[in-house]
């Protein structure tokens, strides 16, 4: 296992290009491999977590061509998919077990999908009971985790209620109602990143949307056309910059083409309201997608609560967020974050382990994790146990520029999951 050393740092100035984003990585793979013909997607997601998707999409007879993060992706239509003698592989990865669960539950044939060990304790129960009612027979072991055995076919469109706001559920249930016969809506509790629907969109799928529904048309009345892509930065993976540059008061960091769709951008609400000097320039869009740069300057941080509607929106930030709570006036508190438990790690208990190991002040709740803010003292250096956890990885190498004397990441290379140049790109900007 890796270790890597952090050193406290001064300022965080220069350039960063964020790595394409994975999420809308993930889509673009399945959809290229279930649409007529080939598909070009630049800016692919290096995340290993994307590469377990193609190796998935490659099994099942879709041909992947790819040099770093040009992919290029041939898929035969709908039904062109074949089937995986051996068990697929998802690895480390959420999105591609849930959402390829949904294409497999439409397909005439079995599949067997599993992931490392992480991925097979994670709830698969939110996809299980959506696709049952479609009509699939799938077996999971004690009923709710990985391995995955789908008996794909004979689909019937549904009104899905969920709840819980998943953007993986919704994407599942929707993906397997290309293959449904009649109609399937969703329903959302609350807003969740919307990539599925404007992917679907772009492939020539007429979905409809209203507020918090989302319909697809039935099997038969849809068809995929490949298309060519350029895929944005990862917001999520630009947070971990902010972060860092926002900690010091001489930083300025321009960080290039990230994805700025507005289901993904709570964060950068949530960091304008803490006091943060960030400023969005050059905004485009992209097939759906807004992309445009991020200017960041050192400011001192307000802190503050983070709940309800907002914890959704910003699900995969909020690690980054608690680890900055040392440094702000007020701290940060997170509750109705529950789901935090059920990611790659037990996100809050492994927030709240390696703050204290830096010293911080933290109280741990069912659903969240109160961490104080700098008058109970400057973090200090320490081993960090990211627990396999990619998000926890790099939001203690952030906190740790900010820290007195060194910190050692354990297993750092976990990061690799979402981001695998990640201290490369990091130690490139700071300066001690
Ligand atoms: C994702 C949705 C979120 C997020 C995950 C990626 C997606 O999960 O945490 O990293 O790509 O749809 P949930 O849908 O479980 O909240």
């Amino acid at each position: 296992m890796s270790k890597k050393t952090i050193h406290p740092a001064q300022v965080v100035a220069g350039g960063v290009v964020p790595p394409g984003d994975k999420s809308i990585s993930h889509r673009y793979a399945m959809l290229s491999a279930i649409a007529e013909g080939s598909s070009e997607l630049s800016n692919f997601a290096l995340a290993a977590d994307c590469h377990s998707t193609l190796a998935c999409m490659k099994a099942l007879g879709a041909e992947v061509q790819g040099d770093k993060n040009l992919v290029r992706v041939t898929g035969h239509g709908l039904h062109g998919l074949k089937s995986s003698k051996r068990s697929l592989d998802a690895g480390n990865s959420g999105t591609t077990i849930r959402l390829l669960s949904g294409i497999l539950a439409g397909q005439n044939f079995t599949t067997r999908i599993a992931g490392d060990d992480s991925l097979n304790k994670r709830p698969m129960k939110r996809i299980l009971t959506p696709l049952r009612e479609m009509g699939a027979q799938i077996l999971a072991r004690e009923e709710n985790f990985a391995p995955l055995e789908i008996f794909g076919g004979n689909l019937h469109g549904i009104l899905y209620e969920m709840p819980m706001a998943s953007a993986q559920v919704k994407s599942a249930v929707l993906l397997a109602g290309l293959y449904a016969e009649g109609d399937t809506t969703v329903i959302e509790p609350a807003r969740t990143r919307d990539h599925t629907e404007l992917a679907l969109e772009e492939f020539g799928v007429p979905i409809e949307r209203h507020g918090l529904t989302v319909r697809i048309p039935a099997n038969g009345k849809v068809k995929l056309s490949a298309r060519k892509i350029e895929i944005p930065g990862d917001l999520s993976s630009a947070v971990f910059f902010i972060a860092a540059a926002s900690l010091f008061p001489k930083s300025s960091l321009h960080i290039q083409a990230v994805g700025l769709n507005p289901t993904r951008t709570a964060i950068l609400d949530i960091f304008a309201r803490m006091g943060a000097s960030i400023q969005m320039l050059s905004l485009r869009s992209a097939q759906g997608e807004i992309i445009g740069d991020i200017a960041v300057k050192g400011a001192e941080l307000k802190g503050g609560v983070i709940s309800g509607a907002e914890i959704p929106l910003m699900i995969d930030e909020l690690p980054m967020l608690a680890a900055l709570g040392p440094f702000t006036e007020e701290g940060i508190e997170i509750r109705d974050a529950a789901e935090l438990r059920v990611k790659e790690s037990d996100r809050i208990a492994a927030l709240a382990e390696n703050l204290r190991r830096m010293g911080a002040k933290v109280e741990e709740f069912p659903d969240g994790l109160k961490v104080a803010g700098r008058s109970a003292g400057k973090l200090r250096g320490a081993v960090i146990e990211p627990h396999g956890d990619h998000r926890i990885a790099m939001a203690f190498a952030v906190a740790a520029l900010g820290a007195d004397g060194l910190t050692t990441i354990r297993d750092a290379e976990c990061a690799g999951v979402s981001y695998p140049t990640f201290y490369e790109d990091l130690a490139r900007v700071t300066e001690a």
